[in-house]
């Protein structure tokens, strides 16, 4: 969506993947969706690092609605959000930081909340606007294909007409199973920033695996759809959770950098380990990620060996490489060389390995390279060109 907003992919926190519909505020008030889960973790996004790396989105998921005041306009839970959704955009602001609020394009939310129908979109995006949230991410259940097909772009009208800047997050391919005929990747891209095309992340390895396949499985369709302003959506990253071991939770950061996804964490910030802060906050990785030619990568070899690579093509004619082993075994020496890996020309390169800083210089296509991958790892470079070869002496 050419709306000059996401120029690269948003990066923040959201609540659904870590907090989902905890709404008992007696039993859990430390982590029920309330405003003290907001502000707290927005305190943790301006005080430990993570806004001035670029995380700047604090995003509201499922669970805020209290129901629409005698005027129809939506209000939050008032036990829950006291001061209003108003203020905590105030307070995110206040930080530095952006607002991302949800809603559902249907009758009801996933978990049962009021939706927002046809009749309602205009007030809704005014409502939003009036609050001055900066994102609207829009769930699709409760509604017919039909009602879909026309909510997504009246509400895409219905935001740019209320004057506000708010990045639109659509989640309307994923219910429409991702792919063409019934998905139009093109009309997407022009009424939204960014969109989940397939399943929800839950908190397992296995997760992580079934939905980079099917990014994988349609890269044909999916990759030429990505850029600046118009973004795939993988959905949220479990660094920091339960579900992952290290290994996994920077496998998940390099695949999803590679993909030019969006960097949603949805972990507890005030209790996050030092070691999973370190693969969240890698500022090359950031770089990478953020890279402002916005071009997706794709997997471009897959190995008997059950090694994966993949390829990001970044600016200044550099390059991402990620060495993915799917093995379950031990650590696997990996032999390769840039030419097999379709590089061509006669380029001089160096090559930064994200995670451990270690850099290799003196690389030429048909040098002979060896990558020690762990089990469920991944290896990570950042590639540049050091000195063209067909210089003239
Ligand atoms: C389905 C979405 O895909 C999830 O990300 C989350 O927003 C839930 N609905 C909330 O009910």
């Amino acid at each position: 969506l050419e709306n000059g907003l996401l120029r690269t992919p948003p990066m923040g926190w959201l609540a659904w993947e870590r907090f989902r519909c905890n709404i008992d505020c007696d039993e859990d008030p430390e982590n029920c969706i309330s405003e003290r889960l907001f502000m707290e973790m927005a305190d943790r996004l301006a005080q430990d690092g993570w806004r001035d790396l670029g995380y700047v989105y604090l995003n509201i998921d499922d669970c805020w609605i209290g129901g629409r005041d005698a005027e129809g306009r939506l209000v939050p839970d008032s036990k829950r959000f006291p001061h209003g959704i108003g203020f905590l955009a105030d307070y995110a602001h206040s930080l530095g930081l952006k607002l991302g609020i949800y809603e559902d394009m249907g009758n009801l939310t996933c978990m049962g909340y009021p939706g927002t129908t046809l009749d309602k979109v205009d007030l809704d995006a005014q409502t939003f606007a009036s609050w001055k949230v900066d994102m609207l991410k829009l769930d699709g259940c409760f509604s017919t294909s039909e009602e879909r097909a026309l909510g997504y772009p009246k509400m895409a009208a219905a935001l740019n007409a209320t004057g506000r800047p708010i990045a639109f997050s659509c989640s309307w391919p994923a219910y429409e199973g991702g792919l063409p005929p019934k998905v139009n990747y093109s009309l997407l891209a022009d009424i939204c920033n960014l969109w989940r095309n397939y399943d929800d992340m839950q908190d397992s390895w296995r997760d992580v695996l079934s939905i980079l396949d099917w990014f994988v499985k349609h890269q044909d369709i999916l990759q030429p759809v990505a850029g600046p302003g118009r973004w795939n959506d993988p959905d949220m990253l479990l660094v920091g959770n339960f579900g992952l071991s290290f290994e996994q939770a920077r496998s998940q950061m390099a695949l999803w950098t590679i993909l030019a996804a969006p960097l949603f964490m949805s972990t507890d910030l005030r209790t996050i380990s030092p070691q999973n802060m370190d693969i969240l906050q890698n500022p090359l990785m950031i770089k990478i990620n953020q890279d402002p030619l916005g071009i997706q990568g794709r997997r471009i070899l897959k190995e008997k060996s059950h090694i994966e690579v993949f390829k990001r093509p970044l600016s200044g004619e550099a390059s991402a490489l990620v060495f993915f082993s799917r093995r379950t075994d031990m650590p696997y020496h990996y032999h390769s060389s840039l030419s097999q890996l379709n590089y061509t020309g006669s380029k001089m390169y160096e090559a930064q390995n994200v995670f451990s800083g270690d850099v290799i210089s003196g690389l030429r296509n048909e040098t002979n390279f060896t990558v020690i991958i762990n089990p469920s790892g991944v290896v990570m470079w950042y590639l540049y060109p050091i000195k063209n070869l067909e210089m003239p002496q």
